[in-house]
């Protein structure tokens, strides 16, 4: 059984080497993105493992059901990437991880909000060019502060909880509300009232239907000064009206994880060229802005369960077993 790994880093070769002490499958792993100009890399495959930029479109699945290939094993939790009706009439097998450390995400979210708030990463370099001033560094608590949280799925439920342990107010938007975070004192309002927050949190999957939930509309609903916070899927945010409300001062502060274009950037060393992406540009050159290129999930213990995951999905695939579990297999 050899499955090839699109986009693949270091750090996969060695965790995905590692559970398959016993060579079960034959790995291949590349560093090339998938798309319909590589796809031709996976000729001689049985399945193939992509991660959340790889594009598995109509031409893509077509292509691949043509050579045989009849698995498509994500590793990660979300699929925005795929064509899954492409998938289905293609005789395409889609499985996922649906969670693997929902708190690596919540944890890096945290991360963020106290970088930014504290300004932690500009103190680190002042002090080591032996400038100890504090002006500049002002804060504010976060101890009583209001949390706006959109998705309360796997992360978000993770994320509410660190909060509300820090002394935070949190308010949630989802389409259900979940019981067990109302128990914990989160409590559900119209999205509108969740936008009214101090710090607001994104943890929904990008569909057609969040695609640019951040836009100059929703921007204008939010409190002014607002700290916004972006692990989910860059194009959960309209990259335009953000750098406009960032300019007015409508965005206090922003930090993502993810970036509508990231495709282009993320997972890459792009230290020694010209960046062309003018927007990614502007974004960097704001003092109230953090970028972090999509690491939220990058714990040992959360490459650990992607790898058993991914493994197990792929092992169930082909005994045909088990793949009543919608969360992972998706088509
Ligand atoms: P999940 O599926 O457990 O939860 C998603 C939640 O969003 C659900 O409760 C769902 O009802 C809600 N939702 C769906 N549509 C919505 C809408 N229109 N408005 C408000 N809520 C809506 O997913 P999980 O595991 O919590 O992951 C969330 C997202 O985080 C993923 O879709 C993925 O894009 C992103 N992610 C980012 C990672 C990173 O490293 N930066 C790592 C893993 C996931």
């Amino acid at each position: 059984m050899k499955i090839i790994f699109f986009s693949s880093q270091p750090y996969d070769k060695l965790f995905f080497n590692l559970q398959n002490e016993a060579g079960q499958f034959e790995l291949v792993f590349i560093e090339a993105a998938l798309s319909m100009q590589t796809v031709s890399l996976a000729d001689h495959a049985d399945a193939i493992c992509v991660f959340v930029n790889d594009i598995v479109n109509a031409d893509v699945c077509k292509y691949l059901s043509a050579k045989g290939i009849k698995i498509v094993a994500l590793r990660c939790a979300g699929f925005n990437n795929v064509d899954l009706e492409a998938a289905r009439s293609n005789g395409i097998r889609v499985c996922r991880v649906p969670a693997y450390s929902p708190e690596a995400v919540a944890e890096h979210a945290l991360a963020l909000i106290l970088t930014l708030n504290r300004k932690t990463h500009k103190a680190y370099n002042r002090v080591r060019e032996q400038n100890f001033s504090l002006n500049g560094l002002l804060g504010f608590n976060l101890h009583g502060k209001t949390i706006g949280v959109i998705g309360t799925g796997n992360i978000g439920k993770a994320f509410c909880r660190i909060m509300i342990g820090m002394g935070c107010t949190v308010l949630a938007f989802d389409l259900v509300a979940n019981k067990e975070m109302e128990a914990l004192g989160v409590v559900y309002h119209p999205m509108i009232e969740v936008l009214k927050s101090d710090i607001i949190s994104i943890h929904c999957p990008l569909n057609e239907q969040t695609r640019h939930l951040v836009n100059n509309d929703t921007i204008a609903m939010m409190k002014k000064g607002v700290m916004l916070i972006n692990t989910s899927r860059g194009g959960l945010i309209d990259t335009t009206a953000i750098i406009n409300g960032l300019k007015s001062g409508q965005i206090g502060s922003l930090s993502m994880d993810v970036y509508e274009q990231e495709e282009h950037l993320f997972f890459a060393d792009h230290s020694a060229e010209v960046i062309l992406d003018d927007e990614i540009q502007r974004l960097m050159s704001f003092s109230n802005v953090l970028i972090t290129a999509h690491q939220a999930f990058f714990t040992a213990e959360a490459m650990t369960q992607i790898v058993t995951t991914t493994l197990n999905n792929v092992r169930q695939l082909i005994k045909k077993d088990n793949l009543g579990d919608r969360a992972a297999f998706l088509v």
